[in-house]
């Protein structure tokens, strides 16, 4: 990475937290009523607040079920990229499908670049962290 950008990376331990997540999926969408005036607020998307507040908060944090576990050690870049330990995947499963249809219907317009196969909604992967731990209750 030094010799392609010019900087050399720090570690980050706020990586690792889930308050990272909460900035962004915290969602309090505000409703208008039928005249186009404010009509309250919903939570949409409180994953992180939900977490706060469940027996998970003392065991698991988003990025060890979201972002599974590769076993052994893992280049971290596809060129030569040096391999590192504790590599977590990207993959990010949640629950939408909608979006994965949408995107995979209108592949053409959107200038989607993800081969359809990666588009399917589908079961959690056997293995893969997420589907290893029992669902969170909320
Ligand atoms: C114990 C494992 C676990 C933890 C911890 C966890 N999640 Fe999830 N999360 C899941 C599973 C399983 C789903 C999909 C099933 C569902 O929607 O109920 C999900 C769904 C989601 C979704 C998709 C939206 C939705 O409602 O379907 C988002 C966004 C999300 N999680 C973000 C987070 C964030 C942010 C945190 C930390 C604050 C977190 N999750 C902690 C397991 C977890
Ligand atoms: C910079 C903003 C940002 C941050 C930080 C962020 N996300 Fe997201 N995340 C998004 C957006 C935007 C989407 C796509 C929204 C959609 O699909 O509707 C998304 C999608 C997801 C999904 C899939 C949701 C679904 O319904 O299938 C999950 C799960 C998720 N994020 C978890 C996390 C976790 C865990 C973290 C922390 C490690 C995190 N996100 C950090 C913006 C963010």
């Amino acid at each position: 990475m030094h010799s392609s950008v010019g900087f050399v990376p720090t570690k980050v331990d706020h990586l690792q937290r889930a308050e990272l997540c909460a900035g962004c999926h915290t969602l309090l969408t505000h409703a208008l009523d039928d005249k186009g005036n404010p009509a309250g607020s919903l939570p949409e998307q409180v994953p992180y607040q939900e977490w706060l507040h469940s027996d998970y908060a003392k065991t698991n944090t988003c990025q060890s079920c979201h972002m599974p576990l590769v076993e052994g050690d893992a280049p971290i870049t596809s060129t030569l990229g040096k391999t590192h330990s504790d590599v977590r995947r990207h993959v990010f499963v949640g629950g939408n499908a909608f979006i994965l249809r949408m995107l995979k219907n209108h592949r053409d317009e959107l200038g989607v670049i993800a081969p359809p196969e990666e588009l399917k909604h589908r079961p959690c992967v056997p293995n893969s962290s997420l589907a290893a731990r029992p669902r969170p209750s909320r």
